[in-house]
């Protein structure tokens, strides 16, 4: 979407994930999620926090601000896991495909007679929000309505998802500057900004130019052909940060007041009209999650003795996070 089309859609969601809506209303229901997660593993002493917290603690977090049953918290991990895999599909495997058509399948049956309740009687979520929106006096239909809810759920579930795993994943990597966040908690938001610029969860975004676009002298692309920017690597510019392939919390050119909003000098959450709506969002998810974890486990470890490898292209982070750690008494 592009001009008052996307302000307009984008404005219905945007006072969610920031300001007193984000603080008062859904602070809360963040917190809660996250120690639930937490709770269930903190006794072991061991655990692969991708499968047991980051996949699911954002997309709990988005189901319940759509004021949908908790009791389907698991339905969506499953859908979650299935939409994710078929999106990385690169290779085609078939059966990666028919599951992702039949989450689709099950998505909308499961969505749609509640969209129609929530027209009926709607309560005071983001759900209802999106059904009784109108856009230049149209409301949307229930099927943009639905394809509104997973653009929310992919967009903020798989890239907070990679951002818990690979903030945890770079910290244990570095445990002096895990100790230094240990001992002083307001450094949580300076190793997210720093894990968004050396390990974003979102390597590259797509643009169609509507004119031939001109850099460093030459035409890298013509208009309406796509082109993809690699954000990943412009966050290792050289000539942007020093020894930009190390992971520092304490660099002093990644400017921390403004790496949450459109005007970062990192590019995790794009740049421009189309900045990340959920930056704010993944924030509060971030710091409230990363002291949870913390709190609840102490000497943790790599549980293979080596950091796992990242996966993916398009978004990127470790397939899976196993550590071990001594449970806070
Ligand atoms: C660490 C976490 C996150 C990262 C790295 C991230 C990254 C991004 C990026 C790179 C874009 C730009 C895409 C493009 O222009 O092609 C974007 C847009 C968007 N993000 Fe996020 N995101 C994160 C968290 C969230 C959360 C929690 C939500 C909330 C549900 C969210 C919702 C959205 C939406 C709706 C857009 C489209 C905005 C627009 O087009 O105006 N994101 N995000």
């Amino acid at each position: 979407m592009d001009g008052r089309e996307h302000s307009t859609h984008r404005n219905l969601v945007a006072p969610a994930f920031r300001g007193r809506e984000l603080a008062e209303k859904f602070v809360p229901v963040i917190d809660q999620n996250s120690r639930a997660l937490v709770d269930a593993f903190r006794g072991d002493g061991h655990v692969d926090l991708v499968d047991r917290y980051a996949t699911r603690f954002p997309i709990n977090v988005i189901v319940d601000m759509l004021g949908l049953p908790k009791s389907d918290h698991e339905h969506f991990h499953r859908w979650y896991s299935s939409i994710m895999a078929f999106l990385s599909n690169l290779a085609g495997d078939e059966q990666v495909t028919a599951q992702g058509l039949r989450t689709k399948e099950e998505f909308e049956a499961y969505m749609l007679p509640i969209i129609r309740q929530r027209r009926e009687a709607p309560g005071d979520d983001l759900l209802s929000t999106l059904c009784t929106a109108e856009i230049d006096g149209v409301r949307m239909t229930d099927e943009e309505i639905k394809a509104f809810c997973s653009l929310l759920l992919t967009a903020g579930g798989e890239t907070t998802d990679k951002a818990i795993a690979s903030v945890m994943r770079n910290l244990v990597e570095h445990p002096d500057q895990l100790q230094a966040v240990r001992e002083d908690r307001s450094l949580i938001s300076a190793a997210f900004a720093e894990t968004l610029r050396y390990s974003p969860p979102v390597h590259m975004i797509m643009r169609q130019p509507a004119e031939p676009v001109r850099l460093s002298g030459g035409v890298v692309e013509e208009a309406g052909k796509t082109l993809t920017c690699l954000i990943g690597a412009a966050n290792r510019d050289p000539e942007r940060f020093r020894d930009p392939d190390t992971f520092d919390i304490h660099r002093d050119d990644l400017e921390l007041d403004r790496a949450y909003t459109a005007g970062a000098n990192h590019t995790a959450f794009a740049l421009g009209r189309h900045f990340c709506v959920g930056a704010l969002l993944a924030r509060t998810e971030l710091e409230t999650g990363i002291a949870h974890l913390l709190d609840a486990m102490h000497d943790i470890r790599f549980a293979d003795g080596a950091p796992p490898p990242e996966h993916g292209v398009f978004t990127r982070a470790p397939a899976e996070l196993r550590l071990t750690f001594t449970p806070a008494s």
